[in-house]
């Protein structure tokens, strides 16, 4: 059985990239393999910087995931700082990591063009991530494109170090959806919490509203014809509606009449409903937060045990047994 794990930062509230890119996927292969799903708060301290927000931050991330379908169940699920051997792993792992390849990342760039202080940790946040892949043997990893480079890291470090110690690590293999792979904020651009450009999926409906209003589109008129592929509404729409009502649609770009008002209502309502039962869950969550963290700390206990195992292994290789 594949074992299949990827994590997500809890550095802002959770948007339809993030439910497209990565918890989709996770959720959808629940029964395909084996899961590993984790809240990497450890990541989210390169950017969050003030310790009730990274909590508050990591359990609500928690509570999302988990009312979108995650089922712990059916699933290892917790929080990456609860299975402490992960910060080893990464030590070890950087004093193989060559300079030049996390020179080359370019996350680490555009988090420091965006702003975001240029730490150590930061730039070291590529070891970290392929140590949270490598210690539970993955053999695949859903995410978004903008992850691909990360995933390539952790491969390049697996086999540099079973090349040096002996076969320890699994080569880890990105699935991405190449339809899906980056989801449009609504200026157009990639959708990311540090954008300032998202929909968030937990809101409540007047602001759901407003930020689909503002989602920008060009000034042709409506009986004009217009591209659908290019119009960053479309490609949003098109992500949440009926097939029957993306083809109607595409049908009225393509021929004329496409009115971006109204496309924009009906996209509200599209998405109002659309995670209805996610809000429902959420809420009951929200009620019963004893309960989550239980599931947390049960997930970990379960995460640690195999995480022990590699280390170990890792720990006895490199000679930090005497
Ligand atoms: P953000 O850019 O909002 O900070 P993260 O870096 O925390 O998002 O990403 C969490 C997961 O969601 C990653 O797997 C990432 O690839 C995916 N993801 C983020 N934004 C998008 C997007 N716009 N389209 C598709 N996937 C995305
Ligand atoms: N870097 C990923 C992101 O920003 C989050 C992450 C941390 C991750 N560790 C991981 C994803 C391990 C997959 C596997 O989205």
């Amino acid at each position: 059985m594949k074992k299949i794990l990827s994590g997500i930062q809890p550095s802002g509230q959770l948007h339809i990239g993030n439910y497209f890119g990565m918890m989709l996927p996770m959720i959808q292969s629940m029964d395909e393999g084996e899961l590993y799903a984790f809240i990497v708060d450890l990541h989210a301290m390169t950017s969050v910087h003030d310790g009730e927000k990274l909590a508050k931050g990591t359990l609500n991330a928690a509570m999302d995931f988990m009312a979108l379908g995650l089922d712990p169940e059916r699933s290892t699920f917790w929080v990456q700082s609860d299975v402490p051997e992960v910060t080893e792993l990464a030590w070890i792992l950087s004093t193989l990591t060559p300079m030049g390849l996390l020179e080359r990342c370019h996350s680490y760039k555009d988090k420091v063009a965006k702003g975001v202080a240029p730490s150590h940790g930061l730039f070291a946040y590529p070891v970290l991530m392929a140590a949270d892949i490598l210690l539970y043997q993955a053999d695949l990893v859903p995410v978004g494109k903008d992850q691909k480079q990360h995933l390539e890291v952790a491969r390049d470090i697996a086999i540099k170090f079973n090349n040096q110690f002996g076969e320890i690590f699994t080569v880890p293999e990105s699935v991405i959806d190449d339809n899906m792979a980056t989801v449009p904020g609504i200026d157009g651009m990639k959708m990311s919490k540090s954008y300032g450009n998202t929909i968030d999926i937990f809101q409540d409906e007047k602001s759901l509203k407003k930020s689909v209003m503002a989602i920008k589109t060009d000034s042709t008129p409506v009986e004009d014809p217009k591209n659908p592929d290019t119009c960053n509404l479309f490609n949003i729409y098109k992500l949440f509606a009926s097939p029957e009502r993306v083809a109607e649609v595409r049908d009225l770009y393509v021929k004329g009449g496409a009115a971006y008002g109204r496309i924009k209502l009906e996209l509200v309502d599209i998405l109002w409903d659309y995670f209805a039962v996610a809000r429902t869950k959420r809420s009951e969550l929200e009620q019963d937060q004893e309960y989550v963290r239980d599931v947390l700390r049960k997930g970990a206990d379960k995460a640690r045990r195999k995480a022990c195992v590699t280390l170990d292994l890792v720990r006895e290789r490199v000679g930090l047994r005497y």
